[in-house]
C-alpha cells in the first residue's frame, strides 16, 4: 500500500496519526509518539478566546519547539471571527495544520455551543470552517463525530459541508456526542463518509492494535487511521502499526524494559516542559499507563502517587526495571 497521505500541501510520511487528548498529548508524549513513526501528531484541544487572550496555560499547549515532522494544532470554539483570529495566531506560532474541534462531548464545551454541539448547527460550523480557512495558508481539518445522538446522525451532510466551506480532511470519531467513549464507535459512518466526499478521511474510534489499523482502513476505504487511548503510555502502537502496515509483519509487544526505559524518558521530557512539581504530578497517569499489566501495578502505582520529586519518582521506576530485568 502507499504510505504517504496528503493534506492540502501537508505531506504525512504514513497515515498513522495520534488523536488529540487534552491533558496527555503535550510536547512530551508527541516527541515519543514521533520517534515511534507516527505520520501526524495533535496538541491538546486549544480554546479560540485563551489564545486570544493570551492565557498562560495555552502557552505551554502550543509548546512544540525542536518538535520535527508535521503538527496538527486543534482549536475550539464557536464565534467564526474569534476562530479565524485564533487561528491566524497558531498558524503564526508555526502550525502546519488547523484543526477545528466538533466532536468534543464535555457538558461544560457543548454548554458554549462548541465541540460537538457544532454538529447541532452545521451552517455556523461550514462557516466557521470558511472563514478560518479564508484567514490562513496552511490547511483546515474538522474532527467530528458520527453525529449528536442517535436520532441526529449527520457526519455525512457535515462533511459536505464542511469540505465545500475549504477543510482540506475531515477525521470521523464513529461514536455520537451522547455516547461520550462508551459502547463500539461504528466504522460504518466512516466509510459512507469516505463515499461522499473528495478530501481524505481519517478514521477513528476504537483503534488499539495494528490489525484495527488495517481493518478499519480495508473496512471503510478511510486514507488514514487516528489512534487515541490506545496510545496512553504505548508509543509503540504507532511503529508496530507503521511496520505492519507497510510490511505485514507484526513486530511483538514491547518489553517491560522498554517501557520502563520509555517511561523514564517521558518524565525527562515533561519535567523539562512543565517543571518538576507538574511534571511529577503528570506523570503519574503515564507511568500507571506505561505499568497497565505489569504484576503488581496496583502497588506500584500507589508508591509512585506518592513519589514528591523527580528523584523519588525515578528511584521508583528504576526500582521496577531491575526487577523486570
Ligand atoms: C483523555 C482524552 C482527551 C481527549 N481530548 C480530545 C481533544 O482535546 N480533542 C479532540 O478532538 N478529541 C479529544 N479526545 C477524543 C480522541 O481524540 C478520540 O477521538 C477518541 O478517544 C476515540 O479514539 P480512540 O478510540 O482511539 O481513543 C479525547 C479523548 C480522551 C480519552
Amino acid at each position: 500500500m502507499t504510505m504517504k497521505l496528503l493534506i492540502g500541501n501537508v505531506e504525512l510520511a504514513n497515515p498513522v496519526i495520534a488523536a488529540p487528548m487534552a491533558g496527555v498529548t503535550d510536547r512530551a508524549y508527541r516527541i515519543l509518539a514521533r520517534e515511534a513513526g507516527c505520520g501526524l501528531v495533535f496538541t491538546e484541544m486549544i480554546s479560540d478566546q485563551a489564545l486570544i487572550y493570551g492565557n498562560p496555560r495555552t502557552r505551554i499547549i502550543l509548546e512544540h519547539g525542536g518538535e520535527k515532522g508535521p503538527l496538527a494544532v486543534q482549536v475550539f470554539g464557536s464565534n467564526p471571527d474569534y476562530m479565524a483570529r485564533a487561528a491566524e495566531i497558531v498558524a503564526g506560532e508555526g502550525a502546519d495544520i488547523i484543526d477545528i474541534n466538533m466532536g468534543c462531548p464535555t457538558p461544560k464545551i457543548v454548554k458554549n455551543g462548541e465541540g460537538a454541539a457544532l454538529m447541532k448547527n452545521p451552517e455556523l460550523a461550514a462557516e466557521i470552517v470558511s472563514r478560518v480557512a479564508a484567514r490562513v495558508k496552511v490547511p483546515v481539518t474538522v474532527k467530528m463525530r458520527k453525529g449528536w445522538d442517535d436520532d441526529h446522525v449527520n457526519a455525512v451532510e457535515l462533511a459536505r459541508l464542511v469540505e465545500a466551506a475549504g477543510a482540506a480532511a475531515v477525521t470521523v470519531h464513529g461514536r455520537t456526542r451522547a455516547q461520550f467513549y462508551s459502547g463500539q464507535a461504528d466504522w460504518d459512518i466512516i466509510r459512507r463518509v469516505k463515499e461522499a466526499v473528495g478530501i481524505p478521511v481519517i478514521g477513528n474510534g476504537d483503534v488499539r492494535t495494528p490489525l484495527d489499523a488495517r481493518r478499519m482502513l480495508e473496512e471503510t476505504g478511510c486514507d488514514g487511521v487516528m489512534i487515541g487511548r490506545a496510545s496512553m503510555g504505548n508509543p509503540w502502537i504507532f511503529s508496530r502499526t507503521v511496520h505492519y502496515l507497510a510490511t505485514g509483519e507484526l513486530l511483538l509487544e514491547p518489553t517491560w524494559e522498554e517501557k520502563i526505559r520509555t517511561a523514564l524518558r517521558h518524565l525527562d521530557l515533561l519535567v523539562a516542559l512543565k517543571g518538576e512539581h507538574i511534571g511529577v504530578l503528570e506523570m503519574r497517569k503515564h507511568a500507571a499507563w506505561y505499568l497497565k499489566g505489569l504484576r503488581g501495578a496496583a502497588r506500584l502505582r500507589e508508591k509512585i502517587n506518592q513519589a514528591g520529586s523527580v528523584q523519588e519518582m525515578k528511584d521508583i521506576l528504576t526500582g521496577i526495571l531491575m526487577d523486570a530485568l
